[in-house]
């Protein structure tokens, strides 16, 4: 069993400061009750999300993803693989034999503020561009590659290569794209420069690339789960509980189902659990009303939930001396790597907070002992929010999933760099998944 790190001593003196801190810091904890609500919200959200004609449409998306078959150990050859999700785009070639990779070389680039929000076509240029300039300083400018898009963001799919954006999320709100396909703004933007060779043809969800990957390795795996910048999950379903897949399914018993769990509670089903923290934090978000579930607690949001809860604990005269410090009040200024910061001192226990006191410094926020305390209140209760919503939802999943025995691939920042979710994480998934063997193993980045 993964071991479980208590809470951070809190020795302030003052009861009443202590009292009115727990007082704030209250609505993130979930009840049990609350938990059990959630869960039950989240398997309907699942059942009419499948459902052929049901009476109201589910939050969760359900997306049937045409994956035919994880890879079969028989792919050979040079490929490219792209990666748009976050603000880096990553272009990959691989080199597989045998259907393992041998090689890889990535590069990143980086994609600047005004491209993730304006027009959709100019975004695509610039992922052309960056293919260019890829092939060229490898002189791979006249290989025919085939091309696998790695598209991190909500799509429906008829076909492999056919993704139609349903909405942007995370960073990017690109108009002119929801409502198209993907695969041909981006075959279309390779056509304009004329001096590519290559071929799109696959688009995936990046959760579906990590199963694909993790499922390489590790026959056991049927779950893929992202808890980076944003989250989502996509599981391995039977053909016949997906009762909106119309048509005949020839010969194939299971399929790969996106579920876009970060749209949950768009709804409004997660109100009842909402602080007014969440509030806040939607309200001055990019997407306003949208991707609920994943504003919660995901790798963009974490940091800005933190400042949030601090701001206001300043403003009640609970830290800072009753000075609110104006660095805290620019949105965004509190990072999630600073959640994962004073995190590690909560794991490695040292006499000294130093991370936690690296935060303020690198800030310019002049603070006492007992803020740093607080501090460490205040990403402790974020921190365990975020596993207690993920293993609700990632157990109900895992019920779902008609094997005993579950591997589950793992990618994403949050998940890597923070230093505790993953026990946590662990900790929840064991005690709501009785009588389940789950593994969870991390992708190894390219
Ligand atoms: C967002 C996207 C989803 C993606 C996830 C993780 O939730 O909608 O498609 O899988 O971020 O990157």
């Amino acid at each position: 069993m993964a071991p479980r790190i208590e809470a951070p001593e809190f020795r302030l003196t003052k009861t009443d400061v202590v009292k009115k801190v727990e007082d704030i810091l209250a609505p993130l904890k979930l009840s049990e009750e609350v938990q059990k609500r959630i869960r039950e919200v989240y398997d309907e959200e699942m059942r009419i999300g499948l459902a052929r004609n049901p009476s109201r449409k589910s939050c969760l998306q359900m997306e049937n993803t045409y994956l035919p078959e994880l890879p079969n150990g028989t792919e050979e050859g040079e490929y490219l693989a792209l990666d748009l999700g976050g603000t880096n785009f990553r272009v990959i070639l691989l080199q597989l034999e045998k259907g393992r990779v041998v090689s890889d070389e990535v590069q990143h680039y980086f994609v600047p503020e005004p491209l993730r929000v304006g027009p959709g076509s100019e975004l695509f240029d610039f992922l052309a561009a960056c293919i260019y300039d890829f092939l060229e300083t490898r002189s791979k400018l006249d290989h025919k590659l085939p091309l696998g898009f790695t598209f991190s963001f909500p799509m429906t799919q008829q076909d492999l290569n056919v993704g139609i954006l349903v909405s942007w999320t995370k960073s990017f709100n690109c108009p002119g794209v929801v409502g198209e396909d993907a695969v041909k703004m981006l075959n279309e933007a390779i056509q304009r420069r004329g001096d590519l060779e290559v071929e799109v043809v696959a688009v995936l969800n990046d959760t579906t690339g990590t199963l694909v990957q993790g499922a390489f390795l590790d026959r056991k795996c049927a779950i893929g789960l992202i808890i980076g910048t944003g989250s989502n999950a996509c599981y391995i379903e039977r053909v016949d509980r997906v009762e909106k897949w119309e048509g005949t399914h020839g010969d194939i018993k299971e399929v790969v189902v996106d579920i876009e769990w970060g749209a949950f509670g768009d709804n409004g089903v997660l109100d009842f659990m909402k602080t007014e923290y969440d509030q806040m934090l939607d309200k001055n978000s990019l997407l306003v009303g949208s991707f609920t579930f994943e504003k919660l607690f995901s790798g963009k949001y974490l940091g800005e939930l933190t400042r949030l809860v601090l701001v206001k604990l300043a403003e009640e005269g609970l830290m800072f001396g009753g000075k609110i410090p104006s660095q805290l009040l620019r949105p965004g200024s509190f990072p999630t790597r600073f959640v994962s910061l004073v995190e590690q001192d909560a794991v490695l226990k040292l006499a000294r907070p130093v991370s936690s006191e690296s935060c303020f410094h690198e800030l310019g926020i002049e603070h006492g002992s007992d803020d740093l305390k607080i501090l460490q209140q205040v990403c402790f209760a974020v921190t365990e929010r975020a596993a207690i919503l993920l293993a609700i939802c990632l157990s109900a999943t895992l019920m779902r999933v008609d094997r005993e025995e579950c591997t589950i691939a793992v990618d994403g920042s949050l998940y890597k760099y923070h230093p505790r979710l993953h026990h946590l994480l662990e900790h929840y998934i064991i005690k709501m998944t009785p009588g389940k063997k789950v593994l969870f193993s991390i992708n190894r980045q390219l």
